[in-house]
């Protein structure tokens, strides 16, 4: 068995795939691997946006440099912005000790949940490239180990609405961990993950406590309001500790718990003040500074669980996708949003 890949890595030598430089995505397939004939490569933002601008927006250098970065690494892994993305196809065949053997046969649609900087990757041919959704439709084999999570792609919702909800499925899953009816509970940024930590909220606090959106943008605010998501909302800069501290003494003062989805640099403080003493932050958001979150509590003597968002939580991707299926309201964002023809 090697759960973690490790017979992938090419260069270096001793490194697990994510750190590799190189990984073999040839066959034959390991015993407790699965391969998939891929779809489509739903490349992470930024990765995206770099080589978008490199190739001077055109989708024909957009494909060359996707393709070069695959046959050079063996895995879309942007050796510019170090992040990659995940992808959609059908699974070619199940190790027979796989972890989901028995639960995935041949030819079943499924998505990866594991990072495409660690996911070994060969490409054929590039069908299409789709700037407005980050997509690269293409033909290809990719091999998922035996500790990579994946979700199959429900039936009844459009791909690019199922993958956006599946990419932050971590975040309403944690929340759901650590809410109890009768919080008052804050989130930070009011977008995708933030969205649907407000829906399990929801569902979490049935009626009791209060959800409260907080967001500098007042269209998000408007689409969580509309959604029937929260209670409240607030608009705040989070970069502005001192202004979103009198905004939430506002609003009733300290929360119970706050989960920071925001997506820029420099919030930690503003989630740390927004938190009652004995109370918790979750960090979901990749822009959170360690340091500032740590030194910062420290420095305003706030004694706060804080806590790291893992993007993986076991059942994250049901989970999320009921509360999209539950959430006339979140549905609607979403299909707004990400299965709006464009
Ligand atoms: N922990 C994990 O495993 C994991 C997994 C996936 C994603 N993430 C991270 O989760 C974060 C959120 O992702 P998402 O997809 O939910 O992003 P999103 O849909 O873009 O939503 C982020 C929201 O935060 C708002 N925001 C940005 N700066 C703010 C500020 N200074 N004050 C208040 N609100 C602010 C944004 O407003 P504007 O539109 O005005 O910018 C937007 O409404 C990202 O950092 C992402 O990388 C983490």
């Amino acid at each position: 068995m090697d759960p973690y890949g490790l017979r992938r890595v090419v260069s270096p030598k001793g490194v697990l795939p994510q750190r590799a430089d190189v990984l073999d995505p040839s066959l034959p397939l390991g015993e407790d691997e699965v391969s998939i004939a891929v779809e489509a490569l739903n490349v992470d933002a930024a990765s995206f946006r770099q080589i978008e601008a490199a190739a001077g927006r055109d989708p024909a250098g957009i494909a060359d440099d996707v393709l070069r970065i695959v046959q050079a690494r063996g895995k879309l892994h942007n050796p510019v912005t170090g992040s990659g993305g995940m992808l959609i196809g059908r699974v070619e065949a199940v190790g027979p000790r796989h972890p989901a053997a028995g639960a995935l046969s041949p030819g079943d649609r499924i998505a990866t949940l594991v990072s495409l900087t660690l996911t070994p990757l060969r490409i054929d041919r590039i069908r299409a490239v789709r700037p407005e959704v980050e997509r690269v439709e293409c033909d290809g084999r990719a091999i998922l180990f035996a500790t990579g999570p994946w979700a199959r792609l429900p039936p009844d919702l459009p791909d690019t609405l199922a993958l956006a909800a599946l990419d932050v499925c971590g975040a309403p899953a944690l929340a759901a961990r650590l809410l109890r009816r009768g919080m008052r509970v804050l989130v930070l940024g009011a977008g995708k993950s933030g969205a649907l930590v407000l829906a399990q909220a929801r569902e979490s606090l049935a009626g009791t406590g209060e959800a409260v959106a907080a967001d500098r943008s007042q269209e998000a605010l408007d689409a969580v309001e509309r959604a029937g998501l929260c209670d409240r909302a607030l608009r705040v800069d989070g970069t502005d500790a001192v202004g979103t501290l009198a905004a939430v003494e506002g609003a009733g003062g300290p929360f119970d718990l706050v989960v920071n989805c925001a997506t820029v640099a420099g919030t930690e403080m503003a989630s740390i003040l927004s938190v009652k003493d004995g109370g918790t932050v979750l960090f979901f958001s990749m822009a959170t500074s360690f340091t500032a979150a740590a030194l910062g509590a420290e420095g305003v003597g706030k004694d706060a669980a804080i806590l790291v968002g893992n993007g993986y939580v076991p059942g994250h991707a049901d989970l999320t996708l009921g509360l999209v299926r539950r959430h006339a309201g979140l549905r609607a964002l979403f299909e707004a949003r990400y299965a709006a023809p464009r």
